[in-house]
């Protein structure tokens, strides 16, 4: 295991993501971890990260020397070697001129982490304050053309640091330099793997629930199907899952669910049919904002009062992942949340007295797919798109109608099926049909026609942050704009979104 310590740089989840792709875990904890909890932790070493703060500036958080006492390897990258540096008696100074971009490295000395990289390489710099001398027993390892002091080491200590950022893919040595302290250094073995954590998860839920009742929202997404499926394998019938059928799902999407969870996987999900509820309440409703508080609120509602009806629950199970954990204890002001979640039922566990199991809590999204894939959910799930809690209500712009919504439905059906027929499904972070409040004038036979618009709208992205409309070949989005035409009764037009993220936003609503 590897302990990262995040002093708020916007790599520290990237650290994390290198270390595990070379199978070993980690953990990210703050800063003020103490020396007792580190101990407890049983780290093979331990990584400080990058940050914005400068050392000496008030408030900038502090490594504290106690660390560098444990005897456990230490990896300090940019922020991360300066406190080190700071906290070990060298001094740090603020140079004039930031240094940012690439830099050519010349290694110095031979060192352990830089074991089978080349003399000269290219690194990735970020930083503006540099280090002006080194603390008593260490050396430097390499050097860039502005920055003398690129990589330090103190060997008997096995005390490392490096001012640029190895874990970035503009570093070409970086993965290995973090390969050789992993496994050269720290002596880590390669033992993280997606068998080995639904293992371990699994037990730990039963050690956690004991022989106590949990419930779930199925969602039919990702998340929530892997965490039902780690459950299922621990408590079998004990796991409740409640799927809310909102009224403004995709077609076929409720039937999906059920042949999957119910029958095929035999699990204990209970369907509740909101429909109609959910359809009065957003009658007449026009504004985005409000679809969506009323769509959140509904939610809570409906499922709470089915959660009631199961006897004897005290758990309440979430598919929380890693990203969300760090970010809502990152002290530094870390990107904020990604997604505005309508699932979040947050206020629930209070309330009804629920306790919290996020068996996903230490997973990043790709390893929730490996993890799907290892508990044998089929690919389609494993690799669905996003989509909004609020559904289809904000992708029907204006009101919300049986109507209407059975128009979209037919046209985002077409859709789907033509992007995973050309096999672009899996290269789109998204790819759906938007129906507008506008009528234009067409021909359909002899007939004039005055119909509805649908907007296609696909876009590639990370992480929703930011977002670029997707050069979909034209031809296929003929075949889709002529599908709907033609096999949907009511529309007349097809456009397609051709905006990125930022300005506009993915979903149009
Ligand atoms: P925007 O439209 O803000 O969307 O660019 C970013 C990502 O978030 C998804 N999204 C939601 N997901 N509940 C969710 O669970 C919501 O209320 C919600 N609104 C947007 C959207 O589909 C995209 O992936």
């Amino acid at each position: 295991m590897i302990l990262i310590i995040d002093y708020g740089s916007q790599y520290n989840q990237l650290i994390a993501r290198r270390v595990r792709e070379q199978h070993v875990y980690c953990q990210i904890e703050p800063p003020d971890i103490t020396p007792e909890i580190i101990r407890s932790l049983r780290p093979e070493g331990i990584i400080l990260s990058g940050g914005p703060a400068s050392i000496y500036e008030a408030g900038a958080p502090k490594a504290s020397r106690a660390i560098f006492e444990t005897g456990i390897p230490v990896l300090g990258i940019c922020y991360g070697m300066q406190s080190m540096v700071a906290a070990l008696g060298g001094e740090v100074i603020g140079v004039r001129k930031r240094e940012y971009g690439f830099a050519q490295l010349h290694i110095r000395e031979p060192s352990p982490l830089f074991s089978g990289i080349a003399e000269e390489t290219t690194c990735w710099m970020s930083h503006g304050d540099s280090i002006r001398r080194l603390p008593a027993g260490f050396r430097i390892t390499a050097s860039t053309p502005s920055t003398e002091i690129a990589a330090i080491e103190n060997q008997e200590q096995r005390l490392y640091g490096l001012q640029f950022h190895p874990e970035v893919a503009h570093t070409p040595g970086g993965k290995k330099m973090l390969e050789n302290f992993l496994f050269a250094v720290c002596g880590c073995r390669r033992s993280w793997t997606m068998r080995s954590f639904a293992r371990e998860a699994v037990a730990e839920i039963r050690s956690q629930v004991g022989d106590g009742r949990v419930i779930l929202g199925l969602s039919g997404g990702v998340d929530s199907s892997v965490a039902a499926l780690l459950l299922h394998q621990a408590l079998g019938e004990r796991l409740t899952a409640i799927f809310v059928d909102n009224g403004v799902l995709r077609q076929g999407e409720a039937e999906g669910v059920r042949a999957l969870f119910r029958r095929h996987l035999q699990m204990n999900v209970r369907f509740v049919n909101a429909r109609m509820q959910f359809l009065a309440a957003l009658k007449g409703v026009v504004d985005p904002e409000r679809k969506r508080k009323i769509i959140g609120r509904l939610f809570i509602e409906v499922f709470e009062k089915e959660a009631r009806r199961i006897a004897e629950v005290a758990y309440l199970a979430q598919g929380t992942l890693y990203p969300d954990v760090i970010e809502s204890r990152s002290a530094f002001g870390g990107p904020s949340a990604v997604i505005k979640s309508h699932h979040n039922v947050g206020g629930l566990p209070k309330r009804m007295k629920l306790k919290l199991v996020e068996p996903l809590r230490h997973l990043f999204k790709d390893e929730v797919r490996l993890l799907g894939k290892e508990l044998g959910l089929p690919d389609d799930l494993i690799w669905r798109q996003p989509f909004p809690g609020p559904g289809l209500a904000v992708r029907i712009i204006g009101e919300v109608t049986p109507g209407r919504l059975s128009i979209l439905r037919g046209a985002d059906a077409i859709l789907q099926d033509e992007i995973r027929a050309a096999g672009h499904y899996r290269k789109l972070w998204q790819s759906f049909a938007v129906l507008l409040p506008l009528k234009s004038v067409g021909i359909m036979g002899d007939q004039r026609t005055y119909e509805h618009i649908i907007a296609l709208r696909a876009v590639t992205s990370e992480d929703a942050m930011t977002a670029d409309w997707a050069r979909l070949p034209h031809d296929l989005l003929g075949r889709i704009g002529n599908r709907i035409i033609n096999e949907v009764r009511g529309v007349n037009r097809v456009v397609y979104d051709i905006s990125s993220k930022p300005p506009s936003t993915i979903e149009w609503e």
